[in-house]
């Protein structure tokens, strides 16, 4: 049986970033001896979530939970790729907090691009999912209205003032051709302003790049933490294409009984999905099946 891993499967380069930092920090703790902290689990992978608490990193799940935190244990807050609204950095610095910034810098761009348009006076639309801590994230930058639209039902039905200048962006990782559907309602209906397209092509080249794979494969895993949006939505990616495609937060959770024909076996995983956790897996499948 052969085994083939997606090129682009795990960790995108803004989630490596991130917890690259956090690992930076816990070396640079042991000689400040202050204590560290992430704004927020640094990803959706309780593995990598509990190995951080192993090494004494706690999760800080709101600015209110910051403000119980005694002065002298007020160390370091990282914030996680998916940024976080423009007040939580300054309010957790006012707190004492040293702030260190691990937003992907893909999501920046997006906090630079609403915080200038909407002090120029133009209201934003965010095309996402409204909840989703990137968007609250990114319209905590905006200084005007700010529009969330998940959907096309929702740009028809979005009334706006006579007048008003948009600036339309997305979530990062929402689907490119739901933002395009999007964005062609707004134009149909003869908006004014400007579009930027701000999903992120990691999203895009491991999406494409496992429908392609589970196409040709008889059985696909797909690797990811149970809370992660963008594992489950390889995992509906896959199962279009093959019927046999699993989905599994670890090793642990792999028990397949695979028929005898089956000859190709793909694996992907989401964005948040550690390396080894990967390796285990398709070491597992190269050995056993
Ligand atoms: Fe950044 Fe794209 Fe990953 S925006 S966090 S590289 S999915």
């Amino acid at each position: 049986m052969e085994v083939i891993l997606a090129e682009h499967a795990g960790f995108c380069f803004g989630v490596q970033r991130a917890v690259d930092t956090v690992y930076q920090q816990i070396e640079n703790s042991e000689k400040k001896g202050r204590p560290i902290y992430t704004f927020g689990p640094i990803i959706h992978n309780e593995e990598v979530v509990s190995d951080l608490q192993r090494r004494g990193v706690r999760v800080l799940d709101s600015l209110a939970a910051a403000g119980r935190v005694s002065e002298e244990e007020r160390g370091t807050v990282i914030i996680r790729s998916h940024g976080v609204e423009k007040i939580v950095c300054e309010n957790l610095k006012e707190l004492g907090f040293e702030v260190v910034d691990a937003t992907c810098p893909f999501v920046k761009r997006i906090h630079n691009i609403v915080e200038k348009e909407s002090a120029a006076g133009k209201s934003i639309v965010i095309v996402g999912n409204e909840g989703h801590p990137e968007v609250e994230g990114i319209r905590g930058w905006s200084e005007s209205a700010t529009y969330i639209v998940g959907a096309v039902e929702e740009a028809r039905n979005l009334v706006s003032r006579p007048g008003e200048e948009l600036c339309i962006v997305s979530q990062t990782t929402f689907n490119y051709k739901k933002f395009q559907d999007v964005v062609e309602i707004f134009a149909e209906r003869g908006y004014n302003g400007s579009v930027v397209n701000t999903v992120c092509n990691a999203t895009e080249v491991r999406q494409a790049e496992a429908r392609e794979l589970a196409a040709r494969v008889d059985v696909m895993i797909v690797i990811g933490g149970n809370h992660s949006s963008n594992t489950r939505k390889l995992y509906e990616i896959c199962r279009q294409e093959c019927e046999m495609t699993y989905y599994i937060q670890t090793l642990d959770d792999l028990h397949l009984r695979l028929p005898e024909s089956v000859r190709l076996v793909g694996i992907t995983a989401g964005a948040s999905t550690p390396n080894n956790i990967i390796e285990e897996v398709q070491n597992y499948v190269r050995i056993n099946f």
